[in-house]
């Protein structure tokens, strides 16, 4: 299990560009079975969920080869409708596959999920939203067997905006026979992205981003090439790790309208921050101030894939920082760790208080989840010290090589 030896202190600046955003990549390779056609999907970042999402189209039959940071996906020849279990227990987001398949089989097989590090991720949205779609779904073993003799149209409300849920709609819709109306659906740039992509094989989809996203279904469908919108979280992250060493950093191939809520903190936090088409420039202050209180929402609200890392900028704040976690019931798993370092947060049920605090020292921590472990590498790149940062297989769920993207803005870290 690799580790990161980070040694704290470099003020971080100079230029970072951003890759395809993850959470809009894994669902668009689900969304390539459907077509049966080829789609070359472009700037996909090198992750392991990334990887394994390939692994499971390839077990499905699909013939699918990266051309440097293309995927090119051929799902002509798909052959299975079972979602390999191996691997549908290492990424959550194999869930979305239910859609595509039960849109090109007209049925699926696949294990529940289960949940993870931030909580018990159930999918009841996801079966309550098919069912309605004329999906027959039983549960057996462990198993879940989905069929439908016809997908068909029709009005869809949407308990809670979950964005997994918005996804597989959407995807299994492109197959229905007549429209359907999806009601209450998440409404992040990459639900936007998923239906530009769907929209660019040919299917008849509009409203994702608002308040109510209607699909025209069973369109034929052709082959597609597609770039991914760039990774707002990734955004976040970098901007974060920038501001906690005091540095400036000019983020290249971003949109700055994906990032509002987190930039309007960084600004209140102190730190300049001027925005244009495609980049935003961020100059931290010396010395941070805290912010009013945060809540993570779905979007346009403040991203629950931010909290932590923004958390560990606001250990070195000047006065306290309440930020509630609304969106998982356990995603607070890096604070023990922060407070290690020195940090002083206390936790009062959704809610963690971060009072400020002068200075971090290194300490060897663990990562326990994605977003968590980014924290723990931003605060060990503004303690005093040696940080140790292990389980960093996490952290390469979702960030490229992390340590060679920080080391080109000037951190001392290395992978051991
Ligand atoms: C997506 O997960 C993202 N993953 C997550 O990013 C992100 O945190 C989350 O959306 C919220 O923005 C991908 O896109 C691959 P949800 P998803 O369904 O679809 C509950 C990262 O770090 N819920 O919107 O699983 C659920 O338990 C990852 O990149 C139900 O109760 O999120 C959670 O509390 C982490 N029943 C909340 O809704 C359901 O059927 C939000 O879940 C579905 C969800």
């Amino acid at each position: 299990m690799d580790s990161y030896h980070i040694t704290g202190g470099n003020t971080l600046e100079g230029e970072y560009r951003l890759k395809g955003a993850k959470n809009a990549v894994l669902p668009i390779l689900a969304a390539t079975i459907i077509s049966g056609r080829t789609s070359r999907i472009k700037n996909c970042p090198q992750l392991s969920d990334i990887r394994t999402m390939v692994s499971i189209l390839q077990e499905m039959g699909c013939k699918v080869s990266w051309d440097g940071s293309e995927i090119v996906v051929d799902s002509s020849p798909v052959n299975s409708f079972c979602i390999p279990q191996n691997l549908m227990k290492k990424i959550r987001s194999s869930v979305f596959l239910m859609g595509a398949t039960l849109a090109r089989c007209g049925q699926v097989i696949l294990s529940d999920p289960g949940g993870c590090a931030i909580g018990k991720r159930p999918i009841d949205i996801h079966l309550t939203a098919l069912r309605l779609l004329g999906v027959d779904i039983k549960k057996k073993d462990g198993l879940l067997e989905c069929s439908a003799t016809r997908l068909k149209g029709a009005v869809i409300p949407l308990s809670f905006p979950s964005v997994g849920a918005t996804e597989n709609v959407m995807m299994a819709a492109v197959m229905a026979e007549g429209e359907t109306r999806i009601l209450n659906p998440a409404k992040e740039p990459e639900i936007i992205d998923l239906q530009n992509y769907l929209v660019s094989c040919g299917a008849h989809i509009t409203g994702a981003g608002s308040d109510e996203i209607r699909i025209v279904g069973k369109l034929p469908l052709h082959e597609t090439e597609y770039k991914p919108i760039p990774d707002r979280i990734e955004g976040g992250t970098v901007l974060s790790a920038v501001a906690a060493t005091r540095g400036k950093v000019l983020l290249r191939e971003a949109v700055p309208d994906h990032m509002d809520s987190v930039l309007r903190y960084l600004t209140e936090s102190g730190c300049i921050v001027q925005r244009d088409e495609r980049s935003v420039y961020l100059e931290a202050p010396d010395v941070l101030q805290s912010v009013s209180p945060i809540e993570t929402k779905p979007y346009p609200g403040f991203p629950t894939d931010m909290q932590s890392q923004f958390m560990a900028l606001m250990c070195l704040a000047r006065g306290t920082t309440r930020i509630t976690e609304s969106i998982f019931e356990n995603r607070f798993k890096h604070v023990a760790e922060l407070n290690k370092m020195g940090a002083n947060i206390t936790v009062e049920g959704r809610t963690a208080i971060i009072k400020g605090v002068d200075r971090l020292h290194g300490q060897r921590v663990a990562a326990a989840d994605l977003r968590g472990g980014a924290a723990l590498v931003i605060a060990g790149l503004a303690a005093e010290g040696e940080t140790i940062v292990e389980n960093i297989h996490h952290i390469d769920r979702g960030y490229e090589r992390l340590e060679d993207c920080l080391k080109g803005l000037g951190a001392q870290i290395e992978r051991i």
